[in-house]
């Protein structure tokens, strides 16, 4: 979702399958006075051109990040704010990892292992804040993990290189883990985690070894998803849910080898909005897309040459 507003009047570009498997969300927000349209659309000219270039397609952030821009540049008074991967998100985000950390050095718990899922970075990025500058500056030992869509794999199989943050190619070139600005992800449900790219600050640590990052397919995203509801009561996103998957799958390590660790992961927000998602899932009806090697290919011909 990307939107351009100025003062209430808010313009919303809602990528075109979360606009189709979020109606709720689509309702608050009309309900609050945003007018929502599904990306990518015939209504800006960079909306018209993904369009001419992948007919038919459900659409990504990148795609409704371009539309936002579009609308925000050209049209007087509005302005447009990224809501993911630029430092100032993650800078905002930092506010959660500040009160896990404190919440923790209250009990005197010192976690082993930090969990999170990454879209474009913004949530892991906060949450690990702290904890990554006692990595860097004091050595302590924090393993990081960032837990990514296998539809959308832009830290495990995506190339660390310049590339532009949006697929109309119209923002700014930035160093990062990318997909390459034209791959349009699979409609996977966890609609926040399909961005090609990666927040730079989070692609740095990643290439110097300071955190690991792995992917996960979206049905044992859901079964992780179901097992935490059961238990905890919450009803988690989906893409909190990746993050939920990976922190079961360390805890199951840990009951084989018999080591007690304290895992710390990001629940990023419920999942009543998600519910079209959990029903495909109960009824069978969820598929794991993967990409091919070749599609990738393709995708990473069209990185920009950066002398
Ligand atoms: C609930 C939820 N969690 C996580 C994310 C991922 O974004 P980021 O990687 O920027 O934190 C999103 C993005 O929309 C989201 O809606």
């Amino acid at each position: 979702m990307a939107c351009a507003y100025f003062g209430l009047d808010c313009k919303v570009f809602m990528v075109k399958v979360s606009y189709e498997q979020k109606p709720f969300r689509r309702e608050v927000m009309r309900t609050y006075g945003a007018s929502v349209t599904p990306s990518p659309s015939m209504e800006t000219e960079v909306g018209k051109k993904i369009l001419a270039a992948h007919p038919g397609t459900t659409g990504s952030l990148g795609c409704a990040i371009s539309e936002a821009v579009e609308v925000a540049t050209t049209t007087e008074g509005y302005r447009y704010v990224l809501g993911s991967v630029l430092n100032q998100v993650l800078l905002h985000q930092s506010v959660i990892g500040l009160e896990a950390k404190a919440a923790l050095d209250k009990y005197g718990i010192t976690p082993d292992i930090i969990i999170g899922c990454a879209g474009g970075g913004s949530n892991l990025g906060g949450l690990i804040a702290p904890f990554m500058g006692e990595k860097i500056t004091k050595g302590a030992d924090y393993r990081i993990i960032a837990v990514e869509p296998a539809s959308c794999p832009s830290f495990t199989r995506g190339k660390y290189a310049y590339d532009f943050c949006d697929t109309g190619m119209v923002c700014p070139l930035a160093k990062m883990y990318t997909l390459g600005s034209n791959f349009i992800p699979a409609p996977n449900h966890a609609g926040g985690l399909r961005y090609h790219g990666m927040s730079s600050t989070l692609s740095q640590l990643y290439d110097d070894g300071l955190m690991e990052a792995v992917s996960v397919p979206q049905t044992a995203v859901f079964e992780a998803a179901e097992q935490f509801a059961r238990i905890e009561g919450i009803l988690p996103a989906p893409e909190s849910s990746h993050a939920i998957r990976v922190a079961i799958d360390e805890a199951l390590k840990c009951k084989e080898t018999g080591e007690e660790k304290t895992i710390v992961f990001g629940l990023t927000g419920t999942g009543y909005f998600d519910l079209v998602a959990y029903e495909k899932f109960h009824d069978g009806k969820m598929d794991d897309y993967i990409p091919t090697d070749e599609e990738l290919a393709a995708s990473f011909a069209t990185l920009p040459v950066v002398e």
